[in-house]
């Protein structure tokens, strides 16, 4: 893991998105991992802003974490509904190559097998993007999550229900399962691209970077990624024993 702490959540987000966009001035079909959440809003908007000012999105393809089960596409609080807002709207992107699993699928364990079968036959994912839960979660792999994974039907915790309430209009609103490519199926993701913000991200920061690794926090799986940016806030990165450090290494990379 390659640990950025940077004063601002905007700070962060502006260097995450220079990476992202980078990349794809690099490679015009780079496949990417998406999520939804509050923290990838802001790289969201640096990815459109480029976007905007010419950067072509035409060949890009994407694959997004999850998706609560149960939602139609067009329900306000489905994240296919989020991605098109925040993101996909304001791209040049082909919208038949931006694929969010299907929350509505009747049987949901071939569509999580071809779910895989597609992001192996687009070339697997070149750059995921991943906020984490309060509890250690990465997409809705909660904690007590196989760290090889696969994408699958997964049964959210009452923490998780509790956080996102503050999207729908009463607690019970909130679905109880939700479509989530695995663990093992993040791993895979060429780049990942770790973003957490916040004071109450700190815990689960400090268990993923410097806990075990370990099921009890799904997203510690990343310490054994080839290729993992983590961008913080001072606040997610209050409790890192060894920030210093980081800050330090970041400032002098140990690359000629
Ligand atoms: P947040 O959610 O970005 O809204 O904090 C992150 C997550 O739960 O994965």
């Amino acid at each position: 893991m390659e640990i950025f702490i940077l004063k601002t959540a905007e700070e962060a987000s502006r260097i995450a998105g220079r990476f992202v966009n980078e990349a794809i001035k690099k490679n015009p079909k780079t496949v990417l991992g998406l999520a939804t959440g509050s923290t990838p809003l802001m790289l969201y908007k640096e990815m459109y802003t480029a976007c905007q000012a010419g950067l072509d999105y035409s060949q890009v393809r994407s694959f997004n974490l999850d998706e609560y089960y149960g939602l139609d596409p067009q329900h306000p609080q489905s994240y296919r509904r989020f991605m098109n807002e925040n993101l996909f709207n304001h791209l040049n992107i082909d919208i038949n190559n931006t694929r969010v699993p299907d929350g509505l699928a009747k049987d949901c364990a071939a569509a999580c097998a071809q779910y895989e079968a597609d992001m192996k036959a687009a070339g697997g994912v070149d750059i995921q993007v991943l906020g984490i839960g309060s509890d250690g979660h990465i997409g809705f792999n909660e904690p007590g999550s196989s760290l090889v994974s696969r994408t699958r039907l997964v049964t959210l915790t009452p923490q998780t229900i509790r956080d996102n309430a503050r999207f729908f209009e009463k607690e019970e609103d909130v679905p109880r399962y939700a479509v989530s490519m695995g663990v093992g199926t993040v791993m895979e993701a060429k780049t990942c691209l770790m973003l957490c913000f916040g004071a109450n991200k700190a815990k689960a920061v400090k268990g993923m970077i410097e806990g075990g690794i370990s099921q009890f926090n799904p997203a510690s799986a990343l310490q054994m990624h080839p290729h993992t940016l983590v961008f913080l806030d001072e606040a997610a990165a209050a409790d890192l024993e060894l920030k210093d450090y980081y800050r330090w290494a970041s400032e002098h990379p140990a690359t000629l």
